[in-house]
Parts: structure tokens; C-alpha cells; sequence
């Protein structure tokens, strides 16, 4: 070979690697939630906000004049997998989290998060404990369980009139954990719990306690737990007779309940946030994500909204160090698609209003009725 085509080859090689290396710097935030098994909507729901939001950065030219790279890991709706994963989003260097659905997996991986300096912000779990333990790094763009489950309880008693309730939930941190706040927020004179029952989170007959339930005669039966149960139980609910009302939270509100509930689903009743249809500020999002996607999930702005947060946090801080985001996001105020957007001390959003939603015609309509009122 002559000299000439020596240096040549050398320098393709030496291209070659700096290319192959990734000359280009990113900067990663991950989508982490269920991606397989019983909540996997969930996941491709929060995934696709987080999604859109990443190309609109990147498309802008991304921040801190570097592109965006979006990780998407799946948490099977476990939390050892939930701690694996986060240990893997750690070891990749990624600077913020947009996860995860499922409180029981959200809260054992914000420790992991706070270890690490990582920047978590959670669009759906609700239950109070992932912002009670106070990470400096840990923020939720929904609201708590002890919120949504005053409004549940002042609804049933107060507007539906109910005086005998059965309380099922799936064992999990959120079932429990709202069918908990539930309970506490019942009036003590005249409302009596005549069943508190755990179901296990596989159980997909649940004849033999719903006959219990049934012979009790209670005016309602709130649950605790996810569309994918929820949708079985009011099924078989009304195959056993059982005409009590079904009232459930935020976990139960998908078009799934009402496909795998059927005409069974017909006048039951969740809590959950305000519609974005209603929201002025979400018009953009909604057009844009409908624009790729067929169906906005329940929390598919909230994971937007939480990845804007993240990368408008990191220009901020003019870093991607978790400690100076997570100053810059407690510091500062944000106009999301679901309106303005401010954190307290604990990482909770200081507007996070609950209100009803009943299934009519096959359909989720939001009720009118204001829970302050
Ligand atoms: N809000 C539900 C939870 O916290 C999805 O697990």
C-alpha cells in the first residue's frame, strides 16, 4: 500500500470511531411505566406524551444545544422490576424520569432516583407516600389519593345517598390505599362499611366474595384498584344480580373498563381529574397528539406536562446535575398544556382538583358537580 493510501485508511478509520463513539453528546430522559402485562396501556399512553414532548424539544433544536434522547423501560407493574429499571436508567446517565404508573412501583424506585440525583416526576401515581418521604428530586404532576378519596366519599354519601357500602380493594399501595382514604372520609353517623375485602391483583373471579357482598344488600360498592379488575368485577356484579352502584378512582377510568365491562359498565361512577376537552391550554396538545395517535389515555397529558417539566428545568438550571433541576423546578412556575403548573415543598402540584365522572351511553362523561360546593 502506497504511504498516500495509508494515511487514508487511517483517517476513515479514525472517523469512523468518533462517529461510531456517538460524537454527538445527548441528553437522556426516560418514559418508565408498564409496557407489558395488565396495565400496559398505561404505559404506551404515558410513553406518547413523553414522546411528543421529546420531538417538540428536538425539533426546536433540542436544550442546552443538545438533542434529546428518549429511553423507554418497561416495570411489568412490579416494583422489583420498577427497582431493577431504575438502576438501569442510573447506570445509563439519565437526568430525569417520567414515571411510574403504578404507586406500588413508583415509590420503592424514587429511592433508587433520590440515590442517584435523578430527577422523577411521576404523571399518575397518586397514592400520598411518593411525595411524603420528601426527595428534593421526586415531583407528581396528579394529585393524592387523600384527596380523590375525600371527593369519592363526599359524592357517595352526599349526592348519592349511599348508607350501606362494601369496600374491595387489590391489595396493592394505591387499591388499598385509596380504598383507605375512602373509608376515613365516610361520615361516623349513618354510613356503616358492611365488607372491607382484599382481592388478590391476578384474581379474575371474584364470585365468591361478590356473593358475600351481595348478601349484605349494600346501596354501593366502592373499589380500590385498576379498569383492567375494575371492568370484571361490575361484570359479574350484575351477571350475580348484583344492582349496587360501582364506584371506583382514577385507576378504573380508561376506555378499557368500559370495553371489558360492556353494558355492565353502563352508570358507573369514577373519580378522577378534569377533562382536558374542558382546558383551554391542552387544545394544542390534544390536536398534536391525536394528530399521531388514536386515543389520549388518562395520563397521557400529565406525562407531557412532566416531561416539558423536566427539560424546562434543565434549561433553567443551565445543568442536568438532579440537584439544580430540581431547585429550578421547585423554584419556578410552568404554564402546562393542563394549565399552570406549581409545585409545594413536598413535590405535589398545588392545583390538582378531583372532580366525578360517570359512564353513560358507553361513554365517560364528567359530572358537573363541584366537590367544594
Ligand atoms: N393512580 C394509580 C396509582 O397510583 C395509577 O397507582
Amino acid at each position: 500500500m502506497s504511504r498516500k493510501f495509508a494515511w487514508l485508511a487511517i483517517l476513515l478509520i479514525a472517523t469512523v470511531i468518533i462517529v461510531g463513539c456517538g460524537g454527538e453528546k445527548t441528553i437522556k430522559i426516560a418514559a418508565i411505566a408498564p409496557m407489558t402485562g395488565y396495565s400496559a396501556k398505561m404505559g404506551e399512553d404515558l410513553s406518547r406524551g413523553v414522546q411528543l414532548a421529546v420531538d417538540e424539544w428536538n425539533t426546536k433544536g433540542g436544550v442546552l444545544g443538545q438533542q434529546i434522547e428518549l429511553m423507554i423501560e418497561d416495570d411489568r407493574a412490579d416494583p422489583k422490576d420498577a427497582v431493577s429499571v431504575a438502576n438501569k436508567a442510573a447506570s445509563y446517565e439519565v437526568v430525569g424520569v417520567v414515571g411510574h404508573y403504578n404507586s406500588s412501583c413508583t415509590i420503592p424506585a424514587s429511592n433508587i432516583y433520590s440515590e442517584n440525583n435523578i430527577i422523577m416526576i411521576t404523571p399518575a401515581s397518586t397514592n400520598p407516600m411518593v411525595t411524603d418521604q420528601e426527595h428534593p428530586v421526586v415531583f407528581r404532576t396528579c394529585g393524592r389519593d387523600d384527596q380523590q378519596g375525600k371527593v369519592e366519599a363526599d359524592y357517595s354519601t352526599k349526592v348519592l345517598g349511599a348508607k350501606k357500602i362494601a369496600v374491595l380493594h387489590d391489595k396493592t399501595t394505591y387499591g388499598q390505599g385509596l380504598a383507605d382514604e375512602f373509608k376515613k372520609n365516610l361520615p361516623s353517623d349513618g354510613v356503616e362499611v358492611i365488607l372491607y375485602e382484599g382481592i388478590s391483583i391476578d384474581d379474575k373471579d371474584f364470585s365468591a366474595v361478590l356473593t358475600l357482598a351481595k348478601s349484605l344488600e349494600p346501596d354501593l360498592l366502592m373499589f380500590g384498584g385498576l379498569y383492567s379488575q375494575g371492568g370484571l368485577i361490575v361484570k359479574q356484579m350484575r351477571s350475580l344480580g348484583m344492582e349496587s352502584i360501582f364506584l371506583s378512582g382514577d385507576g378504573v377510568y380508561d376506555s378499557e373498563f368500559i370495553r371489558i365491562g360492556g353494558d355492565a359498565a353502563e352508570g358507573t361512577y369514577v373519580s378522577y381529574a378534569v377533562s382536558p376537552d374542558k382546558i383551554p391550554t391542552a387544545q394544542k396538545f390534544l390536536k398534536n397528539f391525536r394528530s399521531r395517535w388514536p386515543e389520549v389515555g388518562p395520563y397521557s397529558l400529565f406525562s407531557y406536562d412532566a416531561a416539558n417539566i423536566i427539560l424546562k428545568g434543565i434549561e433553567l438550571a443551565k445543568s442536568t446535575d438532579g440537584e439544580k433541576v430540581a431547585e429550578a423546578i421547585h423554584k419556578n412556575s410552568f404554564e402546562g398544556a393542563i394549565g399552570h403548573i406549581e409545585f409545594d415543598h413536598k413535590g405535589d402540584p398545588v392545583v390538582s382538583p378531583y372532580v366525578m365522572w360517570q359512564v353513560q351511553d358507553g361513554k365517560w362523561v364528567q359530572l358537573e358537580w363541584d366537590p367544594k360546593g
